[in-house]
């Protein structure tokens, strides 16, 4: 199984509802092809782990490198795995729109399964983001 994780920076204004909207076409697409993984935003920046059959991730990641709605995508770490770190969620999300504490606490919790240097990019993300705050 192949696991990906990208980062990559919003183009404009991204609201509350551009985020629904990309999560409820990714669950349905990814739910259809075994997909899955965690989408991270922080107001400015998307961190996604995407996890499934190598091919497949690899097509599920052309075609949203592809999206306008951000830029400047780079991949962070691409590796195989014996079995899914980021759960069976079709895309669990977390953004920083939610409580800051809780947020680095779910964030935590949701890569708890993942390598460690994958996991320290993503509680690293998180709580650069706090700090910013
Ligand atoms: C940050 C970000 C993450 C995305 N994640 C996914 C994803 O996990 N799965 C997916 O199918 N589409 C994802 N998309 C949407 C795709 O870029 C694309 O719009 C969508 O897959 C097209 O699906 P459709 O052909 O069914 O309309 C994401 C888009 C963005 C901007």
């Amino acid at each position: 199984m192949l696991q990906l994780v990208y980062i990559s920076t919003a183009r404009g204004q991204i609201m509350a509802a551009d985020i629904q909207r990309i999560l409820g076409v990714s669950r349905r697409n990814n739910g259809r092809d075994g997909v899955t993984g965690l989408l991270f935003f922080d107001g400015v920046r998307f961190l996604q782990a995407l996890e499934g059959d190598p091919d497949i991730v690899t097509t599920t990641y052309e075609r949203i490198r592809a999206d306008a709605r951000h830029s400047g995508v780079v991949v962070l770490s691409r590796r195989e795995v014996d079995r899914r770190e980021f759960g069976q969620w079709a895309m669990a999300s977390r953004t920083a729109l939610e409580g800051e504490s809780e947020m680095l606490d779910r964030v935590a919790a949701l890569v708890a399964e993942a390598s460690p240097a994958v996991q320290a990019t993503f509680t690293s993300f998180a709580e650069i983001r706090r700090k910013a705050a």
